[in-house]
């Protein structure tokens, strides 16, 4: 029997686990400070999670597959004989800029028993086509650097970004007051972001950020502290988001109009982030960003990455 690809529902979440979790070899846990091997049975809902996000436990991968689910977005799922063996992630959205319509893989795993029969790139080119129907003119991925022959392989070979990982040292950075500023709602809807310029982190497409950065899985919401908001004045909209398991570092979430502003904008997200403990602020934004505007403050260099696309049209 072929490969066969479709929408994910709830019914499917034991198979996508499954096919997630077969390329952790080994499990652990913490016991008094220090990691020991243990059963995977033998570990909590969170400790699952904190080795490998939602996807390691059902629990927490039907939050965030209905998440999905709920925002119109797209899991897939590939089945063979019947069994699950992939899951591939898809969002949907519009920007400005080099990407315009893109959707965007943000996840992709196959099973590691099932890997080199064809069944990535199914699920790539199930993604094409729904991309196509929503006439995008894009499909892009922020690739792991293991899989970029096989993205290049699935015809998505063209750098839309090249990003610089840059981690700010907000202790070693001056800020000014803000009190003249207006902070006003972050959007409910992606619509007025759509019109901006995305910063950061540049590693997602604009939809795919503000989604994300709206979404709450269990088991971060006691852990995460986040703080969103708009600087009327600047025209401009950030999300300020602590670190899975470090409350003084956070990702900076970053839409602006006008790129002469942004040296204003980031001197009240610093501001910010400082006033609620945040010592250092993490941004992943495109080269020339971070060469003209960020290569200026007190940081250090985490990583190097790159957004691989396809043109539709
Ligand atoms: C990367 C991954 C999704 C590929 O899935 P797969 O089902 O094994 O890939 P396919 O069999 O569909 O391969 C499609 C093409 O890519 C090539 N390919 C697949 N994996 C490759 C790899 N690691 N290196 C080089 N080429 C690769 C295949 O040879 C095939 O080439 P062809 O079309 O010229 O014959 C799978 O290895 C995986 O789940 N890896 C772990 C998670 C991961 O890295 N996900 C991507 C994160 S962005």
């Amino acid at each position: 029997m072929g490969i066969e690809i479709r929408l994910a529902s709830l019914d499917d979440i034991k198979g996508i686990v499954d096919a997630h979790c077969s390329s952790v070899s080994k499990w652990f846990k913490r016991v008094g400070g220090k990691e020991v091997e243990a059963k995977y049975e033998d570990l909590t809902v969170i400790e699952r999670f904190s080795l490998g996000g939602p996807w390691m436990s059902a629990e927490t991968c039907a939050i965030h597959i209905n998440n999905l689910l709920l925002n119109g977005q797209y899991p897939l799922i590939a089945l063979l004989n019947g069994k699950i063996v992939g899951e591939l992630e898809f969002y949907v959205g519009e920007e400005k800029g080099i990407l315009g319509n893109c959707g965007f893989i943000d996840v992709l795993e196959v099973h590691k028993s099932f890997r080199r029969r064809g069944v990535g790139k199914a699920l790539v080119n199930k993604a094409k086509e729904i991309a196509k129907e929503h006439e995008c003119d894009t499909v892009a991925v922020w690739p792991d650097k293991e899989a970029i022959e096989f993205y290049r392989r699935c015809g998505l070979s063209e750098p839309a970004y090249s990003i610089t990982h840059a981690e700010i040292d907000l202790n070693r950075v001056k800020t000014k007051v803000r009190e003249r500023y207006t902070i006003n709602k972050f959007p409910e809807s992606h619509e007025p972001l759509k019109e901006m310029n995305f910063l950061t982190p540049r590693i997602l497409t604009s939809f795919a950020a503000w989604l994300k950065s709206r979404l709450e899985t269990v088991v971060e919401r006691d852990r995460l502290l986040s703080v969103r908001g708009c600087v009327k004045e600047l025209q401009s909209c950030y999300v300020i988001e602590t670190l899975w398991n470090d409350k003084e570092a956070a990702k900076l979430y970053l839409w602006v109009h006008k790129f002469r502003e942004v040296s204003s904008v980031l001197n009240v997200v610093f501001g910010m982030a400082k006033e609620v403990g945040i010592a250092k602020l993490q941004l992943l934004m495109n080269e020339d960003i971070y060469r003209d505007l960020i290569m200026k403050y007190p940081h250090k260099v985490l990583h190097h990455e790159v957004i691989l696309m396809k043109e539709l049209k």
